[in-house]
Formats: C-alpha cells, sequence, structure tokens
C-alpha cells in the first residue's frame, strides 16, 4: 500500500508509524543533540568549502543543529559537466535498474525515520508529527514514480496504422535536470523532483533551499547507498545568487524542475530564455492565495477545525494552506466566535513537545516579514483573534497564528507565507462576484468548499479556476498518487506532481517509422 502511508487528513493526532508514540519520540529525542555536517555533494564526493554555515535550529537559534558547507559558481560548473558525462550511462541503464535504486531508497528512508524526523525537527522546525509525514510522502514519491517509470518506461510503445506501417514511441531522459527544491517540505519536494527526473532516465543537479541543506545532504547520502551512482545525482547547496543563477543559465541543461515562489519562477524562466542554445522545459509549482468558501448550510463546527487546521498547522508554511476564509454573511458571527475559541486553545511552542500545535516559522527574515504585515494589516482592518506565544518564543521565529477580517479578497495583496488567515463576509447573492473576485487573484491552487448543498459545491467547482479543490474537508495534505497536487496561472505549470502525467514532462518522445 504505497498510499496508505500519509495522515489522513483528520486535523488529529494519528500516528501512522508501526510502533507506538512513546518508544518512537524517545529514538527521536536520542537525535535531538546530534550535530550534522553537510556540503556539496560531487562524483559521490561530499566536499568541504570554505563558505560554511552555522545552521541554527528554528524554534531555539541558540541551538546549533550543524554546519553546512555551500557551493560556489566553480563547483556549479564542475556539477554540471560530472551530470553531463554521467547521462550516457544512467540513461542506458535499463528502467528495471534504476527504479530498483528508487525502491531501496524508499527503504533506507524508512530505516532512517527517527533520524530525518529529528532532522526535519532540528531544521525546519518541523512537529515530529509533521516530520513523520515528510518522512512518509518522500518514500510514496520514490515509490510512486519507480513504479510509474517501469510501467511507462520499460518498452517502447509499438503502434501500427491501417495501412500496415509500424512505428515505435520511445521515451527518454531529456539529459541533465536541475532540481530547485523549497524549505518547507525539504525531504518530501526534493525528493520528489529528483527521484521523477531519475526515474525518468535523466541526470540531476539539485539545488535545495538554502535553509534546509543538511537534510538534503542526508537524502542525498542515503541515495548513494541506495545504488544511485555518482555521476547520476550532484547537490549544490548554496546561495540562489551563487549556484541557482549560474545552474539555471548553464547551456548543458535540459530542464528545470523549480518549487518555490512566483517571482523566482518568473525569474528563472527569463534566465533560462536569455540563454543562446536550445529552449528547455521549465515546471513551476508555485504559490497561492487559496480561499476557503462557506455557505450558510454548512456545519460552522467543522468549519472552523478545517479552517484552523488549513491556516495553521505547519505554521501556515505550505503553498496549499488557507488564506482567505470566505464566509456567507448570515452564519460569520457564528463562525468568528468559534474561531476566536479555537484560536485561543492553539499552543505555539517546541515542535518536538506533543502539546504544540504551531511550530516556528523557517528563519528569522520570514518572522520579521510576517510581523511587519501583522502590524501594517492591524492599522487598516479588524484583529479577529490572535494566539498568545508561549514563554520561550522570544528565542526561536515563532509567529502567532493571527486572524484578520477584511472588507474584500481585492485588498489581498501578495501570499503570505505564514500562519495568517484573512476573513471576508459576502452575501449569497454574491457568490459569483465572490468566484471571480478569487479567480482574478490571478493564482489557482487550492479551493476549500463548505457547504451541504450538492448544487452549490458543484457550482463553485466549476467556476472557480484551480487545481485542487477539497470539499468538506481540510485542504492541506495532498496524498501522492490519490490527490495529484499542483495548480494553474500564477500557481504554477503543471504537471501536477505525484500524479500519472508528471514523470512524462522529465522526458522526450521518440518516433521511428519501422520498416517491412
Ligand atoms: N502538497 C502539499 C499539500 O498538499 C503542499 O505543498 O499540502
Amino acid at each position: 500500500d504505497i498510499y496508505g502511508s500519509q495522515r489522513r487528513n483528520s486535523g488529529g493526532p494519528n500516528i501512522d508509524i508501526a510502533c507506538e508514540w512513546g518508544p518512537f519520540s524517545a529514538k527521536v529525542n536520542q537525535w535531538l543533540e546530534h550535530q550534522w555536517l553537510g556540503g556539496p555533494i560531487i562524483n559521490g564526493q561530499r566536499l568541504d568549502t570554505e563558505l560554511r554555515i552555522d545552521v541554527k535550529a528554528p524554534y531555539d537559534q541558540r541551538h546549533l543543529t550543524g554546519h553546512m558547507h555551500f557551493a560556489n559558481a566553480e563547483l556549479v560548473a564542475q556539477a554540471v559537466q560530472v551530470a553531463h558525462d554521467g547521462f550516457a550511462d544512467w540513461h542506458a541503464t535499463p528502467v528495471g535498474i534504476r527504479t530498483q535504486a528508487l525502491m531501496r531508497l524508499a527503504d533506507l528512508l524508512e530505516d532512517n525515520l527517527e533520524e530525518l524526523v529529528a532532522l526535519c525537527h532540528q531544521e525546519a522546525g518541523k512537529t515530529i508529527q509533521d516530520g513523520i509525514d515528510e518522512v512518509r510522502e518522500a518514500v510514496d514519491f520514490c515509490r510512486y514514480y519507480a513504479l510509474q517509470a517501469n510501467d511507462l518506461f520499460s518498452a517502447p510503445l509499438n503502434r501500427t496504422l491501417a495501412d500496415g506501417q509500424s512505428h515505435s514511441l520511445i521515451r527518454d531522459g531529456r539529459g541533465v535536470f536541475v532540481c530547485i527544491s523549497p524549505w518547507n517540505f525539504p525531504l518530501a519536494i526534493f525528493l520528489g523532483q529528483v527521484t521523477a527526473a531519475l526515474a525518468a532516465g535523466n541526470t540531476v543537479v539539485a539545488k535545495p533551499a538554502e535553509q534546509t541543506s543538511l537534510i538534503a545532504c542526508r537524502a542525498v547520502e542515503l541515495m548513494l547507498d541506495a545504488g544511485v551512482p555518482g555521476s547520476a545525482i550532484q547537490l549544490l547547496p548554496g546561495r540562489g545568487a551563487d549556484v541557482g543563477a549560474p545552474l539555471t543559465a548553464d547551456a548543458r541543461i535540459a530542464g528545470v524542475a523549480f518549487t518555490g515562489s512566483t517571482e523566482t519562477a518568473r525569474l528563472i524562466n527569463r534566465t533560462l530564455a536569455a540563454r543562446d542554445c536550445a529552449p528547455v522545459p521549465l515546471i513551476a509549482e508555485t504559490g497561492g492565495q487559496n480561499a476557503m468558501i462557506i455557505d450558510s448550510t454548512s456545519l460552522p463546527e467543522q468549519v472552523v477545525q478545517d479552517a484552523v487546521q488549513s491556516a495553521f498547522a505547519s505554521a501556515g508554511q505550505r503553498c496549499s494552506a488557507l488564506r482567505v476564509l470566505c464566509v456567507q454573511t448570515d452564519i460569520a458571527d457564528r463562525i468568528i466566535d468559534l474561531l476566536k475559541g479555537a484560536m485561543a486553545e492553539l499552543n505555539t511552542g517546541n515542535p518536538c513537545l506533543h502539546s504544540t500545535d504551531v511550530g516556528p516559522v523557517i528563519d528569522r527574515a520570514a518572522q520579521q516579514n510576517l510581523l511587519q504585515y501583522v502590524e501594517q494589516m492591524k492599522n487598516t482592518s479588524t484583529l479577529l483573534a490572535q494566539t498568545e506565544l508561549h514563554a520561550d518564543a522570544a528565542q526561536g521565529t515563532f509567529v502567532p497564528p493571527t486572524a484578520f477580517e477584511i472588507d474584500s479578497i481585492e485588498r489581498l495583496g501578495r501570499e503570505q507565507f505564514g500562519p495568517i488567515m484573512h476573513l471576508v463576509r459576502y452575501q449569497a447573492r454574491d457568490l459569483d462576484t465572490l468566484i471571480d473576485q478569487i479567480n482574478r487573484c490571478g493564482y489557482g491552487l487550492t479551493l476549500g468548499i463548505h457547504t451541504r448543498n450538492e448544487g452549490t459545491a458543484a457550482h463553485i467547482e466549476s467556476r472557480a479556476r484551480v487545481g485542487n479543490t477539497y470539499i468538506n474537508r481540510n485542504q492541506v495534505g495532498a496524498t501522492v498518487g490519490v490527490q495529484p497536487f499542483g495548480g494553474q496561472g500564477l500557481s504554477g505549470t503543471g504537471p501536477k506532481a505525484g500524479g500519472p502525467h508528471y514523470l512524462l514532462r522529465f522526458t522526450k518522445l521518440s518516433c521511428t517509422q519501422l520498416g517491412g
């Protein structure tokens, strides 16, 4: 059951591991004092460079998680050359052998679950449950893409026309694929991109987010242990300007998979377009200005539970997260009352503690930007509720879960990537105007609908332009293989990750006419 491993969307504790919580968390705790060391990995060798960064735990900046060595432009050129030279061998490796290594990687991730959960906690500030979900999703990506590659690429697709002529269609890797991944799913999205590219027969140069490079480094070490050759996967941790820019400008690359902000996707597009060489595909998964539409037939208690989960779980640092709750005026006061009560109950704190609901945001810069936005909003809109921070919050990068009422969706600016929710009231007769306003934001990632009227749900779904719609539940936590994930417009290019068409974009298709 490769799809059964991620957390179901219950919103409550649901420990999806084959052991008791107590012994499991004791094993995770043993890793919490460990200091990890990471760096670029080129041709199977981890390198120390002169650019050494202290990695600090987001929940407590006094805690040193480890040290990371960052790459420079010279290593970028070297890594691309190794990947370029390695393509012929990896590409010629039978797909069954390539995918065996990815299946072994999935097993190794499971074998090292406690360490990886601890590292997600110490480097990315994830709660233990979010850490478990992270590893499970990474495992699912490895197995899903490996199995799919076996189905898609094992044999050519032969077609015979009515006149008897036969054609053979062969899908192949394109060459060196660049994978640029975000810090919010530092293992799952990192490995999702990389394993898809590798399964499809490409070699990879991966540039993980600066903030979570240790996790990526550990993942590549496991990948090498699993049997992926050192010439097939190169890791280039580093700053965007030092690594991402020269990497995407390199004429030897054959494609880019990127997850992150819409602005960076545009920048990559411009860099790719400026190269004086063959055009290559860009797969971009970007942000969202995600809404949940609540009508007066919905169940208020369920709405509030799902809205709180969607907006504040993972400290709101999911591209799928709820940003604007749109409530039909008739039940708005009731929803606001319940929301205030639910937000007062949320615990912020050390994400290692069972009692913590909302951990820190990723770093000081993110915290400062979010807090500045909150202050600015306090002057221009109505503060509905703000959760109190715990006593030690100053040591970490915490942002209190906060909800504002605004008078129109059109007042929303850029996506705020943190635990901040907006609420807007709408009249039943203005439902279509509301949906059109949501569409006009330009993003199109997730949409939540809460109603007990099937006709309303169907109407909203058909008018809204989004990638993933969730009815009468929360709107985060898409399951690999079951809920292919990705949006449209400013939210990305598609194809959806964890879906049946994803691998194809990493390949080229050759058509050969057979004689006779
Ligand atoms: N795939 C994640 C989710 O569905 C978002 O990146 O929540």
